[in-house]
């Protein structure tokens, strides 16, 4: 397969691009580097530098290469900055991604995967969120991913292009031969800080919130291995051009952590203790997030390999321990 990958210099775009072209496929990428980086960029994919509402160079890009399927990750990903800035996220995340995609229905790229993200759920009353409960996205990072959904769910329906949409949950770990991961040194994803914290690059974890109601009082989340994701990826493509069936994921384990049940686990396997600290809640952030994943893995055939609680922490650590030496 040929396939087009946008912000495949960041964190789980990278890793897709790596476990495709290590299954013999054609990667071509499209980032701007606002938050990626050239290091993650696997050799043997081909790389533009290029901002995905750039119509001139993707139209090039585009009308250069036959491509089979695009992976649409590119995007800004942080809650509490969107919090803050939310027309810069509605800006970058939802207009730039409508003109990009518009962009490849124009020059017959019609088979998309899109990135989007549980906590569109907002707060789900339901045990475990299923695709079909209802959404109710609760800040501007959230809200800029129903909107895309919406947007290409719109086009789907006028016969413009066929889409398989990820809700990713909480994406985690490295891959195992350590050639990608997670380098956002800015990065507030709760296993990251923690192996900061376990490789002494910060003095302690805040463990934002401790009065929800869940059974330790700290919020519960569903994680997912990056290489078991980057998988779900690969299958969704090859759902998408056997079947041409448009569809939506959870990819998550179905199985909730809270902060601090990771934190003690992270101390189990290390010598040296995480010390944390409780902080107050962030704007934005939800209770619980848990996923049925049913679905994902009846339709795709899908079969999680990473999901021990472990092994996502000790890649995320080997990760963090190798790229000390990064500049
Ligand atoms: N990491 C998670 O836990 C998680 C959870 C749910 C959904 N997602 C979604 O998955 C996708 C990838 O996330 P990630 O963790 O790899 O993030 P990341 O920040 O590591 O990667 C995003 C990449 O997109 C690029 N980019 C951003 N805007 C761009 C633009 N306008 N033009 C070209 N390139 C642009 C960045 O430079 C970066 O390389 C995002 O869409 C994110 O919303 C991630």
């Amino acid at each position: 397969m040929n396939i087009l990958i946008t912000g495949g210099a960041g964190y789980i775009g990278s890793h897709t691009a790596l476990s495709l072209i290590d299954k013999g496929h054609k990667v071509s990428i499209i980032d701007n580097l606002i938050t990626g980086s050239r290091k993650l960029i696997p050799k043997n994919a081909k790389f533009y530098k290029c901002d995905i509402i750039n119509y001139k160079k993707v139209s090039e890009i585009l009308q250069k290469n036959r491509f089979d399927a695009v992976i649409h990750f590119a995007g800004l990903i942080k809650v509490e900055e969107s919090v803050k800035y939310p027309k810069k996220y509605e800006y970058n995340n939802y207009t730039k991604s409508k003109k990009f995609i518009d962009i490849c229905i124009k020059n017959k790229l019609n088979n998309i995967i899109f990135s989007s993200t549980a906590s569109i759920y907002g707060h789900s009353k339901k045990k475990n969120c299923k695709e079909n409960s209802k959404l109710n996205p609760q800040n501007p990072y959230a809200k800029t991913k129903f909107k895309i959904e919406n947007f290409i769910i719109k086009r789907a329906k006028q016969k413009k292009l066929n889409y398989i949409i990820l809700r990713y949950f909480n994406v985690a770990g490295a891959d195992r031969k350590l050639r990608s991961g997670l380098l956002d040194k800015k990065s507030s994803h709760l296993i990251k800080v923690a192996c900061e914290v376990a490789t002494k690059k910060k003095n302690f974890f805040i463990i934002n919130g401790s009065n929800y109601r869940t059974s330790d009082k700290t919020a519960v989340r569903d994680f997912i291995h990056v290489t078991d994701l980057s998988e779900i990826h690969i299958l969704s493509i090859s759902y998408l051009l056997k079947k041409k069936k448009s569809q939506i994921f959870n990819c998550g384990y179905g199985k909730g952590f809270s902060v601090l049940q990771i934190i003690k686990s992270f101390n189990e396997l290390l010598n040296n203790k995480i010390e944390y600290r409780f902080g107050p809640r962030r704007p934005g952030d939800i209770e619980k997030l848990v996923s049925n994943c049913n679905k994902v893995k009846k339709t795709l055939k899908w079969k999680p390999k990473y999901n021990q609680l472990k092994t996502i922490l000790k890649t995320a650590l080997n990760w963090e321990k190798k790229i000390i030496s990064f500049k």
